[in-house]
Order: structure tokens, then sequence, then C-alpha cells
């Protein structure tokens, strides 16, 4: 099957790749350095260093480079939304949510330690990622760190109230079936991808309008992200996702392919995606990595 947009290529760009490579050895060190109890901290291990685009860190880091903050400052919040983003996973995967046995091509995490672990190293990830969200020595300096706390929480609440929507339901009132949708989309998956945005701007000591630019940015690439994810559910394979493919209908899921077809949400991804390029284009060159992840984004096929 073919990727959800045309052109380009659907492997991350290789400047992209660095960056997440950065990523990975911050983490695999930090998560080394817990103190936690020897299964909790497998368990978390586990969840954290299996695999995984590590999509939302990147962002982060680029956007704090977009508006010409360092590295240093960006690494410790970049943890801590890859632990919000695993946790929802771990969270998402039990046997009361999607019952999902296979993730990044292995067990997940309650088949391998079980679903009481499954619930606590959930829970330990959440509570850690607010410790690790203060690990940027600019934003703190700044008087920033209220901020990021601030960013973190509403778009941690804002994904659980996504997922209660998506399982649940419980809708606000005299929704058409696709403002549910959306508001699914932006809540579930939309809230931590801007956050992840917004949150490299501030360990960058971004200007209000330079803020306001990545918000946008992040909000399109938000609700690309989970569209392109609906269609991959009914394109791909299981072996090639690492992930149980073709089960959001089956479960009842509202997706958008199901809702609109994969044509017309492709036409979604490619509107987004353009959506997102033109946000950008007052930050110029600096922002030209995150014009390419937004395009990496679309095109991917797991
Ligand atoms: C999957 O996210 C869950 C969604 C929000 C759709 P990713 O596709 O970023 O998962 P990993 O981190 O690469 O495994
Ligand atoms: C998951 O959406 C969103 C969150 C984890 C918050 P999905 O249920 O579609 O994600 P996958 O397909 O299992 O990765
Ligand atoms: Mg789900
Ligand atoms: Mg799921
Ligand atoms: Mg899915």
């Amino acid at each position: 099957m073919g990727p959800v947009c045309t052109a380009l290529t659907e492997s991350p760009p290789p400047a992209l790749s660095r960056v997440a490579s950065q990523f990975e050895e911050h983490l695999e060190h930090r998560l080394a350095r817990l103190a936690l109890p020897e299964a909790l901290l497998e368990a978390v291990q586990y969840a954290m260093l299996g695999g995984g685009k590590r999509l939302r860190p990147v962002l982060l880091m680029l956007s704090c480079r977009a508006v010409g903050g360092a590295d240093a400052d960006a690494l410790g919040p970049a943890a801590a939304i890859e632990l919000i983003h695993a946790f929802s996973l771990v969270h998402d995967d039990l046997p009361a949510m999607d019952n999902d046995r296979l993730r990044r091509g292995r067990p997940t995490l309650h088949v391998h330690a079980g679903e009481a672990m499954a619930i606590l190293a959930g829970d330990a990830m959440m509570s850690l990622a607010f410790e690790l969200v203060l690990e940027s020595p600019g934003a703190l300096g700044r008087g920033d760190a209220g901020h990021l706390v601030r960013e973190l929480s509403q778009a941690t609440t804002a994904m659980i109230a996504g997922q209660v929507y998506d399982t649940l339901g419980g809708f606000p009132p005299e929704l058409s079936d696709r403002e549910r949708l959306d508001l699914i989309h932006h809540s579930k998956t939309g809230a931590i991808i801007r956050a992840a945005c917004r949150m490299g701007a501030i360990c960058g000591g971004a200007a209000p309008d330079q803020l306001r630019i990545l918000s946008r940015y992040g909000e399109a690439i938000g609700l690309m992200f989970q569209i392109v994810d609906d269609v991959l559910d009914v394109t791909q394979t299981t072996e090639h996702l690492g992930k149980s493919a073709g089960k959001d209908q089956s479960a009842g899921k509202l997706t958008f392919p199901g809702l609109i077809g994969v044509e017309a949400s492709r036409q979604e991804v490619a509107r987004l995606r353009s959506a997102a390029g033109g946000a950008l284009e007052p930050l110029g060159e600096a922002a030209w990595p995150l014009r390419e992840l937004a395009d990496y984004m679309a095109m991917r096929t797991r």
C-alpha cells in the first residue's frame, strides 16, 4: 500500500533521525538514573525504550531550535512529553481500552508484565513526566517553569478527555459526527502534539508571536497525525505497523476513513500539511526542519 500523501520519502529525513538519536541517548541515560523499584523501572524502560518514532520529542526540540533555543533546554521536556505519550499508549492498549496485544512490534506492556504493572507503570510515567519537564535550565532561569507545567498538564488532561470520548462517548449535545470526530482527534492526539511545539517554543524563550505560530503549526499537524493513523489502520498490515491493523472498524471507532472515506481523508491530510507549512512561513529558514517533519508525518506508512 502507498503512503497517505504523495511525493518525497516515507522514511524520516537524515536530519530528523539525528535529532531522534540525540534524544534517544538522553532518554536512555535519564531513565537509568530513576530511583524506582526494579520491577517498576523495568516496566517503564520496556514502555519507553522499545522503538517508537519519537515524533513528539523531535517536534519539541525542533520548535526550540526554530526560535533560537539550545538543545540542553529542550531534552528534559522532550523526555517528559514522550513519557506522557508512552503512558497514553500503555493505557490505550489495556484490555478495558483498545485491548491490544502488539505495540511497536512487541507484546504490549500488560502482556509482558501483567495488567496491574501496566496500570501502575502508566501512572508512574505520568508523574515522572512532571518531574522531568523541569529539567530545562533556560526555562527555569527565565521563570517559565510554571508555564511548561501548565502546557503539559492541560494537554495531558485533554488527551485523557479525548480517550473518554473515543472509548465511552459522552459528547457535548448536538454535535454532528464530523464535529465529534474533530473533537476526539484534537483532544486524544492533537493536544499533546500541539503542546510539544508550544513547550519547545517556551524552552527556547519564544516571543509571543513565535509561540502563536508554533501553536498553529502544532494544531494542524496534530489533527493530521491522527487522520494518518486512522488511514494506516485500514491500509497497512499488522506486520508493517507493529501494532494491530484493521481494528478501528471492528471496534466501532469513529474515524476519518470510516466517516468520509480514504480518498477524502488523504485530501484532508494534504490540506493540513499545507496549512502547517503556511503557518511556519514567518519563521523563515529556522523552521525548515519543522516543515520537513510535517512532510514526513503526512507521508509516513507506519
Ligand atoms: C500512536 O502514536 C498513537 C497515536 C496517537 C495515534 P505514534 O505513531 O507516534 O506511536 P510511536 O511512538 O511511534 O510508537
Ligand atoms: C490513541 O489512538 C491515542 C492515544 C494513545 C492517546 P489509537 O487508539 O488510534 O492509537 P493506536 O492506533 O492504538 O496507536
Ligand atoms: Mg485508542
Ligand atoms: Mg489504540
Ligand atoms: Mg489508531
